[in-house]
């Protein structure tokens, strides 16, 4: 069976993008900005971006591409092209588990967003005359019910979703579906050449909309001003550093096996220095442009500086369901504006839940050799049960988050780093990653590559087995066990699959 490739290198760049711009972008860094010193969040993150994202981005394409010549999309059987040695296979399992499980929760919050879209549009949020005579915090509480009936996250051990959430889940998982049964260029690339324009209008439509809106309470400016005032206090808090480093992780999508699978679809001698660099700055427009002018600016100008403030520190969640929304809905065409922001998630959502969900199908297509819609349903046959859990099964998706989302992804960069740069070798990794380039990675990223990337990944792997990792271990409820449980039989699943996979591949 011949395997699938890009079909043109925009479709690539903007697929490429797809995958990196999504939630993160619009959410995850305004918060994580707003939280870790405003302004100052900046410099680690610059340096995190060229010491750490740019260096693992061209490694993770690199790899990629070389595995995907040979055949292989993801790291059990990549891995093993590097070192012949049986554990190497058992290190790759992180490449399918972490993907795998992060999918199985994104799915269902890129689904609250479509709900959400339809909810605004259709007038089914508060509106003015309900909110009339409540004043600053309290016009969230309506909006804080609304999304707590939604998800029926209600601090219980067993949440109690409503249907409309349920239902908006299974749509957004068959759009999934369809849209990977259509595969790599009939599918994602058609996706991303209509979303990611669509999504970029939308947001500089939000924008726009935002930067110009004032209130009694104060200004989008002043929102500006406050998440780009460097707090010098916090420069030197690890804290920060390390906030920045998983918000570059996260929002590259690096570490996730998400881009080594997209790049196994390039041809040879395809460049990859340059489409690389260009779909990371496309990430980097929507993140620090578009993601940092819309919803901290927009807390600000409605509520004042200090409770956008806590509005941040409140989280992600709150600020894309709660806070958000009731601006809108006291604005003129508010509805409108709602479903825009929303779409826009969606959009964003939708391009990284089919790269999230990839790696798994590729695994079965290259290792099993099972048509594309077979190795999408094997692929969703694993998937839904665990879906289900996250919608569920109270704490899970913290869970999944913590191990999946934000620890694993440090130390399956660190594994990619240690097979390519020093098992294969430096040399040849240097010259694969250079060949077919527009342009050719500079020199100086070369013992950059070799030493201060994973001497940084090191640094951050020790900090989190000390300080946050017994935090989370502290979490004893049954149903963070159950969680914990299900991961473990997450990863014995795959490593059983990649362990028949190259039983396979020797007899053939
Ligand atoms: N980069 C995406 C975001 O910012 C998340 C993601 C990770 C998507 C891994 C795909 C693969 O939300």
């Amino acid at each position: 069976m011949k395997r699938e490739h890009w079909g043109s290198r925009i479709g690539l760049i903007l697929a490429m993008a797809g995958n990196a711009v999504g939630l993160g972008n619009f959410l995850r860094f305004p918060t994580q900005a707003a939280q870790n010193g405003g302004g100052i969040f900046m410099i680690p993150y610059m340096i995190s971006m060229i010491v750490i994202a740019i260096p693992l981005m061209w490694i993770e394409w690199g790899i990629g591409r070389y595995g995907g010549v040979r055949g292989h999309g993801t790291t059990p059987a990549i891995f093993k092209l590097f070192w012949n040695h049986p554990l190497a296979k058992y290190l790759g399992v992180l490449g399918l588990f972490i993907p795998f499980v992060v999918v199985a929760y994104y799915v269902y919050i890129e689904s609250w967003t479509l709900g959400y879209a339809w909810m605004s549009i259709s007038g089914m949020l508060p509106d003015q005359a309900q909110l009339a005579g409540l004043a600053g915090d309290a016009r969230l509480k309506p909006f804080k019910e609304v999304l707590a009936g939604y998800t029926g996250m209600n601090g219980e051990a067993i949440y109690k979703p409503s249907l409309m959430a349920y239902g908006f889940f299974a749509f957004t998982m068959l759009l999934n579906i369809w849209i990977l049964i259509k595969g790599i260029s009939g599918g994602i690339e058609k996706l991303a050449k209509v979303a990611m324009p669509a999504l970029f209008v939308m947001a500089i439509v939000l924008m726009v909309r935002v930067i110009t809106l004032e209130t009694p309470q104060g200004t989008a400016i002043e929102g500006l001003n406050f998440l780009w005032a460097p707090d010098w206090s916090q420069f030197l808090n690890p804290k920060v550093w390390l906030a920045a480093a998983g918000q570059v992780f996260f929002t590259l999508s690096l570490g996730f096996g998400a881009i080594i699978t997209y790049a196994s679809y390039l041809n040879k001698n395809d460049d990859l220095v340059l489409s690389g660099l260009s779909a990371a700055s496309l990430n980097e427009l929507a993140e620090v442009v578009l993601g940092g002018s819309i919803a901290i600016p927009a807390a600000a100008a409605f509520f004042g500086v200090v409770a956008a403030q806590e509005i941040a520190s409140s989280g992600a969640f709150n600020l894309a369901f709660v806070s958000l929304p009731a601006i809108f809905s006291s604005i003129p065409l508010g509805s409108f504006f709602g479903f825009v922001w929303f779409l826009l998630l969606f959009f964003a959502g939708l391009t990284s839940s089919v790269a999230i969900t990839q790696p798994v199908v590729s695994f079965f297509e290259d290792e099993f050799k099972l048509s594309r819609t077979l190795s999408v349903m094997a692929t969703m046959a694993l998937l839904l049960p665990i879906s289900h859990v996250a919608i569920f099964l109270g704490n899970a998706l913290d869970e999944m988050d913590f191990w999946a989302g934000t620890f694993f992804l440090v130390v399956l960069a660190l594994i990619e780093v240690v097979m390519f740069l020093w098992i294969f070798g430096m040399k040849k990794a240097w010259e694969e990653m250079n060949r077919g380039g527009i342009i050719t990675i500079p020199a100086f990223f070369r013992p950059i590559m070799q030493y201060v990337t994973p001497a940084f990944l090191s640094i951050i792997l020790v900090w989190w087995c000390m300080d946050i990792l017994p935090n989370v271990l502290k979490n004893s409820e049954w149903t963070h066990w159950i969680a914990r449980e299900v991961l473990i039989g997450i990863f014995a699943t795959f490593a059983f699959l990649a362990f028949l996979a190259e039983k396979r591949r020797k007899r053939g």
